[in-house]
């Protein structure tokens, strides 16, 4: 998989400060002292530092004293992101007394450290489930310049190389909006070809999916996708992009050449939106299991700064991997803010 180590050449090349809230997590102990070792990046565990240590010592972790790590009962910065938090908070009722609470949740004060400036990202979902792990970004460190809806993108590595980039294509939303309505899908189809160009690094070609192609049938469900793919074509002239699509016709050129035969995606696509959150969810797990692909993910895509969602099955190596991903993100987003 030639694409992941280029994103963790890229991670080590240019370090960032990656905050891993379930610093007490045997997997996420195990994944930071090997990012460490391999200097991918400068570690931030949370958690109380006798049981980290401790841990790290009964799992022969010799690189974990490396890391910055942050005790979120007692630190020196308590009390500023205390009143980071009631400021940011005020108006949806926040008061000093309960962010003096909130600020000790791990999955809370990651997200501050990195609104704060003090880190760059953050990975969590070992143990905890994706709505408490974005819940917290989604209120502190908020979506970025421009963009609304924050969504979540998976990698998805398929044995045929003919499908897709070279057998890499990246599925959305898998992760995030349930029920997306158009402009919504819209904006997910965006962030989608952004996140294709910034961590594939090739031209996105999107395929808006549905159960018809080119009106091939007609349903309210379809009428959605159709104003989905106009709109973003609307916000991005440029990007290549078709539908409505059944995946076939995306996927396959001969059967993309008889259903869309004037589409530019069709039969080509390396870019799967899906129409809701059930079909993109599912979608993936089946392609993962049955189609024995390699799925990495969900990238959050849309926040202004990378927060990543892990699934609690998740290994080692999957951590490691969510962490390069994250530096590379949060690289693509200063180079932009500094544009
Ligand atoms: N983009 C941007 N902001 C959002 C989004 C979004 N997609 N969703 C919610 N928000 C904001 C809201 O505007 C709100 O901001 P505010 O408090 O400043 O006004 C804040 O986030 C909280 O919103 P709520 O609606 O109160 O939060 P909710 O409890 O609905 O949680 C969440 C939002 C966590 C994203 C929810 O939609 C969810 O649980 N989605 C499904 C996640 C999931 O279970 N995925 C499947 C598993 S993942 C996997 O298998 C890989």
């Amino acid at each position: 998989m030639d694409l992941m180590q280029d994103i963790i050449a890229r991670a080590k090349a240019n370090k960032q400060r990656i905050v891993l809230p379930e610093g007490t997590e045997e997997r996420t102990l195990k994944a930071a002292d090997r990012l460490i070792a391999d200097e991918v990046a400068d570690i931030i565990l949370i958690g109380n530092p006798d049981e980290i240590n401790r841990l790290a010592n009964d799992f022969g972790l010799v690189h974990i004293p490396k890391a910055t790590i942050i005790d979120p009962k007692n630190h020196a910065k308590k009390e500023a992101y205390t009143e980071l938090l009631y400021q940011l908070r005020q108006k949806k009722g926040m008061t000093l007394e309960k962010a003096a609470v909130i600020v000790e949740d791990p999955l809370y004060l990651g997200c501050l450290i990195i609104k704060a400036g003090d880190g760059d990202g953050e990975i969590a979902g070992a143990l905890n489930t994706t709505g408490d792990v974005l819940r917290p970004a989604l209120q502190i460190i908020k979506t970025a310049p421009g963009i609304s809806s924050v969504s979540g993108a998976f990698l998805m590595f398929v044995k045929n190389k003919s499908y897709g980039e070279n057998g890499i294509l990246v599925f959305a939303d898998c992760a995030v909006i349930p029920n997306p309505t158009a402009s919504e899908l819209a904006q997910i189809a965006v962030a989608t070809a952004k996140t294709t160009q910034d961590i594939v690094g090739v031209e996105p070609r999107v395929a808006m999916l549905s159960f018809s192609t080119k009106g091939s049938a007609s349903h309210e469900m379809i009428d959605k996708v159709v104003e989905a793919t106009r709109l973003a074509k609307a916000m991005d002239p440029a990007l290549k992009i078709d539908g409505e699509m059944q995946t076939d016709a995306a996927l396959v050129p001969a059967i993309g050449a008889r259903k869309a035969p004037n589409s530019e995606i069709a039969g080509k696509a390396n870019v799967l939106v899906f129409p809701s959150l059930e079909v993109g969810n599912i979608a993936y797990k089946l392609v993962e299991r049955l189609g024995d692909a390699e799925a990495v993910g969900p990238i959050l895509q849309g926040m202004a700064a990378p927060v990543n969602d892990l699934s609690r099955g998740c290994s080692v190596d999957d951590i490691y991997k969510m962490v390069a991903i994250a530096s590379n993100q949060a690289i693509g987003m200063k180079a932009v803010k500094k544009a």
